[in-house]
């Protein structure tokens, strides 16, 4: 079987000959790509492995014909989904890597954050939001959230903010729009950074412009829970700054494949931060996660709509209930990205909180999707010294709707029977609680 391949990494690139680059690597077997279809597509029925046989013979076939791309990682069908993103996001530049973390990174790294430093993070996140500052010993204020759509309250952001706050990062929680205009007046006026966490949030709008693309940079996540995927782990990070900092030298160690250096293929460059240089680091991302999520991105439009409907009609379903309060809508040019259904208990109304709500539902075979808790209540925030009794005082919102009212629900790839059973269960198990049995 005759699998060479194309001479497309710059740095093999030597043209025709003898002996040639390919022989650095091992290359693609049939049997390889065989592991990857019958691990993507998993079954154990005869039915299957008759199929699986059938693909097997295909795929060996296609083997003598085809050859494996000349690289696989940071090649042309990263260039081309990027394309796609800058379209989408209306933006230029935005940058394909492993995960939204590392988006992250970056934009903590062009912002040279260090020791002493303060970063303003909303206290129900998840620990990637804020990994980066903890690790170089950067201070985490938490603030505290808005009690409907348990995003940054910009009012206490303001209450929060010291000579010290070097960078805030509102983060859009389950999709929703964080109300962005008070964030980016508030940090205009104290110098600011401002990093979108939109893990959540591709697609989504604020008045009438793509989330992500309003702070000083924004990354997105392409891991496998998140509305698309790149095949499991994947992200994108854009800046809107300007001078615009190099995204794509600082995903790759600072690597410049423009500029050789005496006798050698590439230069090495640091980096352009906000207060001085700094040192690049590697997040880059291949091409078979770009191509995963090219084609998951071709129809995105229908999974947001359908994300949408079922919104709709499970808040429709909760209507006549005033125990409870459904996922919050956007409204003309501000668009959640419905990546998850945010329903609040009312205890009063209930007789009991969303403890026991989540306990029923549970019993009742629903999913329920404990995931967001108020940061300072994880061991490491204790481990690195911070007082979290004081940071729990601080944000006494956030210790309400995530002791008492709110939980995730699953809310895409449902059938209307599901979203029946699901809004069923709730309407069922309030009655349940108010009647205290
Ligand atoms: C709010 C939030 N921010 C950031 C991330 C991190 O994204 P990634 O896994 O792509 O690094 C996640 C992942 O679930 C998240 O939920």
């Amino acid at each position: 079987m005759s699998m060479s391949k194309k001479p497309t990494d710059f740095r093999y690139n030597t043209g025709p000959s003898t002996v040639p680059w390919a022989a650095v690597g091992e290359s693609y077997t049939a049997d390889d790509i065989m592991d990857v279809v019958s691990f993507l597509l998993q079954g154990e029925s005869a039915a299957y492995q008759s199929a699986l046989d059938s693909v097997k013979t295909a795929v060996k076939q296609l083997a003598t014909l085809g050859t494996p791309p000349g690289k696989l990682s940071l090649g042309e069908r990263v260039v081309r989904l990027e394309q796609e993103i800058d379209r989408y996001l209306g933006v230029e530049d935005s940058t394909f890597i492993t995960n939204a973390t590392a988006g992250f990174e970056i934009a903590f790294r062009h912002a040279n954050l260090q020791k002493g430093d303060e970063v303003l993070i909303p206290a129900i996140t998840f620990i990637a939001t804020m990994a980066y500052p903890l690790a170089v010993g950067a201070t985490v204020v938490f603030v505290d959230v808005d009690p409907v759509t348990l995003n940054m309250d910009p009012k206490d952001m303001e209450r929060k903010i010291t000579k010290r706050t070097k960078m805030v990062v509102p983060v859009h929680i389950g999709g929703y729009p964080v109300d962005m205009d008070p964030v980016m007046e508030l940090a205009r006026k104290h110098d600011i950074l401002v990093l979108e966490d939109a893990a959540h949030a591709f697609g989504g709008t604020y008045k009438g412009r793509m989330l992500g693309t309003i702070g000083d940079f924004g990354a997105f996540s392409f891991h496998e829970v998140k509305n698309v995927t790149s095949y499991g782990e994947g992200g994108v990070l854009v800046s809107t700054m300007q001078p615009h900092p190099d995204l794509k030298k600082a995903r790759f160690l600072g690597l410049d494949i423009g500029t050789k250096i005496e006798n050698w293929l590439y230069d090495v460059v640091a980096l352009e931060g906000k207060h001085g240089l700094y040192v690049g680091n590697n997040s880059s991302s291949t091409e078979l996660q770009a191509v995963g999520l090219l084609s998951q991105m071709h129809r995105y439009d229908r999974i947001l709509q359908e994300r949408y409907r079922n919104v709709c009609y499970v808040n429709e379903r909760l209507a006549g209930c005033d125990a409870v309060t459904g996922q919050p809508l956007g409204c003309e040019g501000t668009n959640p990205t419905y990546h998850l259904y945010l329903l609040q208990v009312d205890p009063a109304k209930a007789g009991a909180d969303v403890r026991v709500l989540r306990a029923k539902l549970a019993q009742k075979g629903v999913t329920t999707i404990p995931h967001f808790a108020p940061m300072y209540r994880f061991s490491i925030m204790r481990q690195l010294g911070y007082d979290v009794d004081a940071a729990a005082r601080s944000c006494p919102v956030a210790e309400e709707v995530f002791l008492h009212r709110f939980t995730h629900l699953p809310i895409y790839g449902l059938t209307r029977e599901q979203l029946d059973y699901m809004a069923n269960a709730i309407l069922e198990s309030i009655d349940e609680m108010q009647r205290g049995v």
